[in-house]
């Protein structure tokens, strides 16, 4: 199957970089919202991208304008009819999934193949929610979507050979290395990028470094792009948290539970960048 046109429903921080590289890589795209104020901030993150990419000449102004042209921006579920493939990029919340992708079952065509972008709920519930589960899989991404080159695939045990072959190429064509993970809590890489970013908020909460400290030894000591305390901020600690919750309550393994730190930044609304304040403090 050809994949041609797009859906990317929720135009998030995570939304607005999958739908800039699929109509980067010369797909007709579909994004959505649920109103107009967030459709055109996430737009805004989006063409604020493209923008700096013309400026460090990484882009010709006139490939913007095409990029631009192919994008499709929208409110309404409806205009995803026409789309072969759509990715759901909406917050973690299962009620919420399960409805958007029975409501894009009986919008898209029936050969459309169907995906997430969640990173630790369980794919094959939502694909019992269309009629097609064989057409539904993950497709995680990672924050900043332009520029991190994974796409991790994931299967259910109904997700058939051809539609894992047919996203394989998808994510290919769009410049992503794919790896393929089973559907469980955390795939391949939160399983385990979490306990070691849960390690080092124990280590702090012990008082056994600084901040300052831990991630200066990860960075320098292992050759990492940021320490654990800074990526956590990064990815964002209320995330973190919802993460580690699925995980331990699958798994029963302390490494995957919570730290109470991070509990308790949680409820303080220390969330990390997004909220101006995290392990550290952002302007
Ligand atoms: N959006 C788009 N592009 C961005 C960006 C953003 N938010 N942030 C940085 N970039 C681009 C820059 O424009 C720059 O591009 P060029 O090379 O073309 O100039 C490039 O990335 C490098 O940026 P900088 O030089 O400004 O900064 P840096 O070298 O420190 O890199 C970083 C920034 C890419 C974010 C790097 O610090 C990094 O890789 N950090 C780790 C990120 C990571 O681990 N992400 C995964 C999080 S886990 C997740 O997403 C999944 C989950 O389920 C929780």
């Amino acid at each position: 199957m050809e994949i041609k046109k797009v859906g990317v429903v929720g135009c998030g921080l995570m939304g607005s970089g999958i739908a800039q590289v699929c109509a980067q890589s010369g797909y007709q795209t579909v994004v959505s919202e649920i109103n107009d104020d967030l459709l055109n901030k996430g737009l805004g993150m989006l063409k604020s991208n493209l923008a700096r990419n013309v400026e460090k000449g990484k882009l010709a102004a006139s490939e913007k304008d095409a990029i631009l042209g192919r994008l499709k921006p929208t409110t309404k579920m409806a205009d995803f009819a026409g789309c072969d493939l759509v990715i759901e990029v909406v917050v973690e919340n299962m009620e919420l999934k399960k409805k958007i992708f029975a409501d894009l079952d009986k919008i898209c065509p029936p050969h459309a193949i169907l995906a997430s972008n969640t990173s630790c709920l369980s794919v094959i519930e939502m694909a019992m929610a269309t009629k097609k589960p064989d057409k539904v899989l993950g497709m995680h991404f990672f924050n900043p979507v332009p520029v991190m080159k994974l796409l991790e695939l994931v299967r259910t045990i109904a997700s058939s050979e051809e539609t894992v072959n047919t996203v394989k190429a998808f994510g290919k064509s769009i410049d992503k290395t794919v790896i393929v993970a089973q559907d469980m809590p955390g795939f391949v890489v939160n399983r385990l990028l979490t306990p070691y970013l849960f390690d080092a908020m124990r280590m702090l909460e012990a008082g056994l470094a600084t901040r300052e400290d831990i991630d200066q030894g990860m960075m320098l000591g292992c050759n990492h792009p940021m320490g654990p305390l800074t990526l956590a901020d990064f990815i964002g600690l209320d995330t973190l948290y919802f993460i580690a919750n699925i995980m331990y309550e699958e798994f029963k393994e302390p490494r995957f539970a919570p730290p109470l730190l991070l509990k308790k930044m949680v409820a303080a609304g220390r969330l990390g960048r997004k909220s101006g304040r995290g392990f550290y403090e952002y302007k």
